[in-house]
């Protein structure tokens, strides 16, 4: 086809663990490259493995595949997520794209320029000078010397590092190193733009013009090409998302689709939680937790949850010592983490300054169906005495609530929201029209 960009067939990389050497500066990329160049005569460097079928082969060591098989393609415009846990070789994907590492077999057909930005240290010499690595990456991308003149200054005035421009890159703190370094990577103007992890470093105000610097060179029909671990991000910009496992495609989708499978299985359900004595048990000197459920209002835990369900939370935990006064709270987080809502049982002017003996006690919170959105939760426990938290448990029970197909009169896909109300509504004629 004509506008594919990215023609990845059958990509394998195979790593030989131990001490490796890991590319480091722009120099380590560039020796790389130009080594790749003459395999054919050279020696292979040393954490490298041969394609299956040369004959050179370093002896020894433990070997391990980072990518298996991989093919897919990407065409020009598309903005394509890649997730998958640590190790699952997104950045050597990257990187072979990139053509700083050589597959060890299978290969990768780029059509145009592509601007990678990769792990903090990749991409820069450290001894040059902010100004002259931009120089010099415009230089790798194929760019004239007047081209990379004209982006300068809005190169540098993006990376927020005008002060350090003429200073060697290894003064520079990694989130300064990697500003400048999205910075080149965004503005010379590569038909497609690589990017690994930028979320990853910088502050929350730099990371928000990081995408939305992504969401515009997506806009303007360049093809993007985007490894993060935060899936709000992912589902905010990707039209499609690959997930990678143990270096194979496990999916490849649309984002909402493969993001919530994703998190599904990193989050496997816990419905119900007992904490035998003797066990490490969430305990202090007043209070110790022993058992936590999330099950239907008509069920026990395990039994599913929908949209619709109206669910309890219930909380089981001992006083320790009488005449203390406690209470629980929890908090409901989603997929992305962030907090649904906190909830506590209703302040009683009564109860201040009451005084309870100690004992099991048991606290049930029950949580009204038609409100959640479909999706993976979890819930934080905590008890409170005298408005203070003193015990807590995260993430103490995860579940899912799978959507109703009654309610999705034959529409599909995502039903977008952070929660899911059904609200009334009422509809009037106001005025016929006289046609
Ligand atoms: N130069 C190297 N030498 C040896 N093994 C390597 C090298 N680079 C990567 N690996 C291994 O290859 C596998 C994939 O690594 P990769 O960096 O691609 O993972 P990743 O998906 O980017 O992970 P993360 O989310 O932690 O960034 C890992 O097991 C890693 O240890
Ligand atoms: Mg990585």
């Amino acid at each position: 086809m004509n506008d594919v960009v990215i023609d990845a067939q059958r990509i394998s990389k195979l790593y030989r663990l131990g001490p490796g050497r890991r590319h480091n500066t722009l120099r380590d990329l560039l020796a790389e490259k130009v080594s790749s160049r003459v395999r054919s005569r050279k020696a292979l460097s040393p954490d490298e493995v041969a394609p299956d079928n040369s004959t050179k082969r370093p002896a020894g060591g433990e070997q391990l595949w980072a990518l298996r098989d991989v093919s897919f393609q990407v065409r020009h415009g598309e903005v394509v997520g890649l997730i998958g846990s640590n190790g699952a070789g997104k950045s050597t994907l990257l990187k072979i794209l990139s053509r700083i590492v050589e597959p060890t077999s299978g290969h990768a057909r780029i059509r145009g320029k592509l601007g990678s930005l990769l792990e903090v240290g990749t991409g820069f010499d450290p001894e040059l000078t902010g100004r002259e690595n931009v120089y010099l990456n415009g230089a790798i991308l194929g760019m004239k010397r007047h081209e990379i003149r004209r982006r300068f200054d809005e190169i540098v005035e993006f990376s927020e590092v005008e002060r350090f421009i003429d200073v060697p890159v290894k003064r520079y703190s990694s989130g300064m190193h990697m500003r400048l370094a999205f910075a080149v990577a965004a503005h010379l103007e590569p038909d497609i733009l690589a990017v690994d992890e930028v979320l990853a470093v910088g502050d929350a105000s730099f990371q928000r013009k990081c995408l939305g610097k992504m969401g515009n060179v997506a806009q303007t029909g360049r093809t993007v090409l985007f490894v993060s671990h935060n899936m709000l991000a992912m589902e905010d910009l990707c039209d499609r998302v690959i997930w990678l496992k143990n270096g194979r495609i496990v999916e490849d989708g649309p984002a909402s689709t493969v993001v919530s499978r994703y998190l599904q299985e990193s989050l496997p359900p816990r419905t119900e939680r007992v904490w035998d004595e003797g066990q490490a048990q969430p305990a202090t000197g007043e209070v110790r937790l022993r058992r936590a459920c999330v099950r239907p209002v008509d069920g026990s835990s395990g039994d599913p949850i929908t949209v619709r369900t109206p669910f309890v939370v219930e909380v089981e935990y001992r006083s320790l010592r009488p005449n203390l006064h406690l209470s629980p709270a929890l908090a409901l987080y989603n997929e992305q983490g962030t907090i649904v809502f906190v909830s506590e049982p209703p302040f009683d002017p009564e109860g201040r300054g009451r005084q309870d003996p100690a004992g099991l006690y048991r606290h049930s919170c029950r949580v009204p169906g038609d409100l959640l959105n479909d999706g993976t939760y979890q819930l934080g426990l905590y008890v409170d005495k005298d408005g203070r938290t003193i015990l807590k448990q995260d993430e103490a029970l995860t579940f899912n609530v799978r959507d109703a197909v009654e309610t999705r009169h034959g529409r599909h896909g995502k039903w977008v929201g952070a929660v899911r109300p059904r609200l009334e509504w009422s509809t009037e004629l106001v005025e016929v029209a006289r046609l």
